[in-house]
């Protein structure tokens, strides 16, 4: 039975909320420490960040930057080249089109498979000689086909740069993500499963582009010297945030865990219904940053959203416009069949580490509730 149906007022189930480190004292402590060290930005608790991160991404070279966004920017703008063109999935955030443009390259768009993840056979297809990189995204946590990718790029003379934002933590079959790009972006915004508040990391396949990276990220020179040699941002990472990271770091298998729990708690739940669900293929594991739906039917999509807010269930519309029907991109790129079709059915619902089990069952309920009498 729903609260709707017993008339209490039920707290309002969010969408996406970061959980705290399980020892904030221990954190508060750290922020001290910092604070009266007078160290602000760029000292040693990034660089412990940056070595603590390297075994949930393959072992690489991993840089600490600002935001994911940026690190886009970062390995996009040294990989690529002005003018040449990069492959990017027709569904996804708006950040890794965004970056294409930020890195003076034209997009192009490749069509996604059934779950929304860059279809090798579709990029294959767009590969001219002027491609310079393809940029899959491990969407919503679900490792994308980064090793065909890899290959492909490869035997074509581009880079594969991979949009990780959603993934610290997900493992393909064999292997943690992050380590068949060139290079491999992650966030720790506070919507994503580290939640950190604002930052993010690139790992580099080797240490030249590992070294061009953090070029990129100071200015495009070297800390101490006066030059510099090419494109650069400030993507200098707080000290506070990234001893947040390494807190939430402790308890992060734990937190991994907790969201697959939650997936099989919907999934066994909505057996039956119209739609689909995201989530790993068999042998993977997927960070879960987001839990998307997709609708059989997409005009359930509004009168559902509406039961789920009435039910105190926050939703988010995420990836519901594809990338071809975006302002920005009117008239600029081909359109897709599947990019377009997921995106009419697109629905995210709350997946985050302080979703209890009550909450989750409230959310299926209301899913059943809709299906079987509201509609
Ligand atoms: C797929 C994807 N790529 C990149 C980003 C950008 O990450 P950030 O917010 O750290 O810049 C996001 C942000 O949510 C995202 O969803």
């Amino acid at each position: 039975m729903t609260s709707s149906t017993t008339g209490t007022k039920r707290a309002t189930v969010r969408i996406n909320v970061p959980l705290p480190p399980h020892d904030i004292d221990a954190f508060l402590a750290d922020a001290r420490q910092i604070i009266e060290s007078g160290w602000l930005a760029g000292g040693e608790h990034v660089a412990a960040l940056e070595r603590e991160l390297e075994p949930w991404t393959g072992n690489r070279p991993v840089i600490a930057v600002t935001t994911a966004t940026n690190g886009l920017i970062a390995a996009m703008t040294t990989l690529g080249e002005p003018g040449a063109e990069a492959i990017v999935p027709s569904y996804t955030f708006l950040a890794t089109w965004q970056t294409v443009l930020w890195s003076r390259m034209v997009p192009v768009v490749a069509d996604v498979d059934e779950r929304g993840l860059l279809d090798p056979s579709a990029v294959a297809a767009a590969i001219t000689d002027r491609t310079r990189v393809i940029v899959p995204v491990h969407l919503a946590g679900m490792p994308a086909s980064t090793d065909k990718l890899r290959d492909l790029a490869r035997q074509n003379g581009a880079a594969l740069v991979v949009d990780a934002a959603h993934a610290l933590g997900s493992r393909h079959a064999d292997r943690p993500v992050g380590a068949d790009g060139d290079a491999e972006v992650f966030s720790i915004s506070s919507t994503k499963p580290l939640g950190a508040g604002e930052g993010g990391f690139v790992t580099a396949r080797d240490d030249e582009l590992e070294q061009a990276l953090r070029r990129f990220a100071f200015y495009g020179g070297r800390p101490g010297l006066g030059d510099t040699y090419g494109p650069g941002l400030n993507l200098r990472v707080p000290e506070l945030t990234a001893a947040l990271a390494r807190r939430n770091l402790e308890r992060f298998e734990a937190q991994l865990e907790r969201r697959s729990e939650i997936h099989r708690r919907y999934a066994t739940g909505m057996e039956g219904l119209p739609l689909r669900l995201s989530g790993p293929l068999a042998g993977q594991r997927s960070a879960h940053k987001d839990q998307l739906v997709w609708l059989d039917d997409p005009a359930d999509r509004s009168p559902l959203v509406e039961q789920l807010t009435d039910a105190a269930v926050e939703t988010r519309l995420y990836h519901s416009i594809a990338i071809p029907d975006l302002t920005a991109f009117e008239g600029r790129v081909s359109s897709t069949d599947r990019g377009r079709d997921l995106a009419k059915r697109t629905l995210a619902i709350p997946m985050h580490g302080r979703l209890t089990d009550d909450e989750v069952d409230h959310v299926v309920d209301t899913m059943h509730d809709y299906f079987q009498g509201g509609r």
